[in-house]
């Protein structure tokens, strides 16, 4: 057995924004997430500031560069759009998770450094991921104040009365990458942390009749499961929704995060309520899920009011649904998903329903056709 990284879960995810402020308040209003941590001149930090948010264990930190010093985050904005910088990972130990994926080939980012105050200290270290984007490697166990050094409490109080979303934690983060890169970033990060691949939807598993994907799934072999599927596009008539977020994009990166919640229904009737909008399916599909005899403990017409995607997966069931692309671009979109009895995968029905879902709102942007 290869030596282990020492790898203890998902713990934050951050965003690199226009406005900062303005995001918070979308994922404060329509997640219901908490503002919980801010940094920024406030807090002794020049050039930027950085928004904390919280909801049971889902931690999402937005940051904007405010001005022309903080080059690293206006550019990322500037070529990409408003998209995820970086996730990370909590280890045991930094310095040994570190060197590790180095010895097994990973691409460092940022050397292992410990922040620190009179609270105590942190300690970071990065790995490269896709074209800009990160994979952290955190360990905060020894500091006792917000986060890290540098946050401190929120200045402007952004509380807002919102319906409980009930949103717990991440579940998997997706990433979309060029024709014939998919491998090259599953090898990357299997032997980078120890991860497998096992899931592998290849040609015509996930297509309609104009465009195509190929999709892997890899996951973590020690501790809690991190599940990364990573997309590259297929070749078909039209232009793959994976080659439209290359476009968009401008490069490979972060195309969604899937949050898991306890009671799908629950979430789903909040976040409409607060107005979050959802890619749709066809009426029909709830016909099909009848027909297919899918044994659910939920109402078939509760899942059909809110929209709700259910699929066969294992010998449990997935919930899920997909939010539109949240900022301005096509590019970047949350999933929220309940995993019933056990089901650890990636169900191929609902991800072929996402897959027409958006190259339905593809031909809206007039991007299906290749230029
Ligand atoms: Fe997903």
């Amino acid at each position: 057995m290869s030596e282990q990284l020492g790898l203890l879960g998902y713990d934050y995810v951050e965003f690199y924004v226009g406005s900062a402020k303005m995001w918070a308040y979308w994922h404060a209003k329509a997640l219901g997430l908490k503002v919980v941590g801010y940094l920024g001149p406030e807090t002794g930090v020049k050039g930027k500031v950085s928004y904390l948010l919280e909801l049971n264990n889902l931690r999402v930190v937005i940051t904007s560069a405010i001005n022309p010093s903080q080059y690293e985050i206006s550019s990322f904005v500037e070529r990409h759009g408003d998209g995820v910088k970086r996730w990370s990972l909590k280890v045991t130990d930094v310095n040994k998770a570190f060197d590790l994926a180095m010895k097994n080939g990973a691409i460092p980012a940022r050397e292992p450094k410990r922040f620190e105050n009179s609270e105590g200290y942190i300690e970071e270290a990065a790995l490269k991921l896709y074209d800009d984007s990160e994979i952290v490697f955190i360990n905060r166990d020894n500091y006792k104040g917000i986060f890290k050094p540098g946050f401190g409490k929120p200045i402007q109080k952004i509380e807002i009365a919102t319906e409980d979303s009930g949103l717990e934690a991440i579940d998997h983060i997706v990433g979309n990458v060029r024709t014939n890169e998919m491998d090259l970033w599953v090898n990357y990060l299997n032997k980078s942390l120890n991860f497998e691949t096992f899931i592998d939807f290849g040609p015509g598993d996930i297509s309609t009749q104009y465009s195509a994907l190929l999709s892997k799934v890899v996951r973590s072999t020690e501790g809690p499961a991190i599940k990364n599927p990573i997309n590259e596009p297929y070749d078909g008539l039209k232009k793959s929704q994976i080659e439209e977020y290359i476009d968009e994009y401008l490069g490979s990166g972060i195309q969604h995060v899937a949050v898991i919640t306890p009671d799908i229904i629950k979430t789903i009737a909040a976040l409409r309520k607060n107005g979050v909008e959802f890619l749709s399916v066809p009426p029909s599909y709830y016909d099909t899920l009848k027909e297919r005899g899918f044994e659910v403990t939920e109402d078939i017409s509760e899942l059909k009011k809110y929209g709700i995607l259910c699929d066969i997966e294992g010998k449990g069931y997935l919930l899920q649904l997909f939010t539109k692309p949240i900022g301005d671009r096509p590019t970047f979109f949350y999933e929220i998903i309940q995993r019933r009895k056990g089901a650890q995968g990636f169900g191929q029905g609902n991800f072929q329903a996402l897959f027409e879902s958006i190259e339905r709102d593809q031909a809206l942007r007039g991007s299906l056709d290749k230029k």
